[in-house]
């Protein structure tokens, strides 16, 4: 695992996005793993950006979204497609047919979820995924004592991360208690990972994460057991690590991130 700790969260979010298109410019059939949540919105603003400005180029790039409410269509603007369509795929020049999220008016969960796997089995697997983090741990939806072995299902979300992503719905109470999402043995199948980190509310989490016991308590841990890794954190959501000097020192000292310092 590599970790990277910029200056504040305007940064982090340009590495990060720099990075994806890196990816894409080496790559331009990538199959990428996206996610939602505030801490995305830059990244995908940066992305924009660089796909307007002729820096990166989508028409060949697949993308697999980790999760999505069950119950919300595509014209919900609570659902991860339409955060998806408004943040990033109506803004640069990828194939609507290439973008890929669970069906959240699936009438058949199992089947949807059984489908979804096929589908990234498929098409080839996933070359790079992108990953937040819940306050409760969680990478996609896999909620606390989600097994590391797990595929794609169906969760009930906890009470934690209702309260946290319930402020979206109006009302809050709208909000769908269960998601279709990919398991942790799905996202630790990719071949790459990205995960950004930002903001001192997710210090504690963070720290749990990347330097805690390997524990499916808290399901970012997972990371640790993937052999390619770069998380990337502000300084604020850096606060509680306790090998900061040695993630600085190493970032510095080794050559492959030198384009990027
Ligand atoms: C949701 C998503 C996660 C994401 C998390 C963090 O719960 N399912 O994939 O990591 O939000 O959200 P935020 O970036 O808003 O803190």
């Amino acid at each position: 695992m590599e970790v990277i700790i910029c200056e504040n969260s305007k940064k982090a979010a340009k590495l990060t996005a720099k990075m994806i298109a890196n990816a894409i410019n080496e790559m331009p059939n990538l199959n990428l793993g996206l996610a939602t949540g505030a801490t995305m919105e830059p990244v995908y603003a940066e992305l924009v950006q660089m796909n307007c400005s002729g820096k990166v180029d989508f028409a060949g790039v697949r993308t697999f979204n980790l999760d999505e409410y069950v119950g919300l269509g595509p014209n919900n603007k609570n659902s991860y497609r339409y955060y998806m369509d408004s943040n990033l795929f109506d803004k640069i020049n990828i194939l609507k047919s290439s973008t890929h999220l669970p069906d959240g008016l699936a009438l058949d969960e199992n089947k949807e979820c059984e489908r979804y796997d096929q589908l990234i089995k498929k098409l080839g697997g996933i070359d790079l995924q992108l990953l937040g983090i819940g306050n409760d741990g969680h990478i996609g939806f896999n909620e606390p004592m989600s097994s590391f072995a797990s595929k794609t299902r169906v969760k009930v979300l906890t009470p934690e991360t209702y309260k946290q992503n319930s402020i979206y719905f109006n009302p809050p109470e709208s909000m769908p208690k269960r998601a279709y999402t990919m398991g942790v043995g799905t996202i630790l199948n990719s071949k790459q990972i990205i995960m950004l980190i930002t903001g001192k509310k997710k210090a504690n989490i963070a720290a749990q994460a990347i330097e805690g016991p390997l524990t499916s308590m808290v399901t970012g841990s997972a990371i640790q057991l993937h052999q390619n890794v770069t998380v990337i954190l502000d300084e604020d959501a850096s606060s509680n690590l306790k090998m900061k000097d040695y993630y600085n020192f190493a970032f510095k000292n080794n050559p492959k991130w030198a384009k990027y310092q």
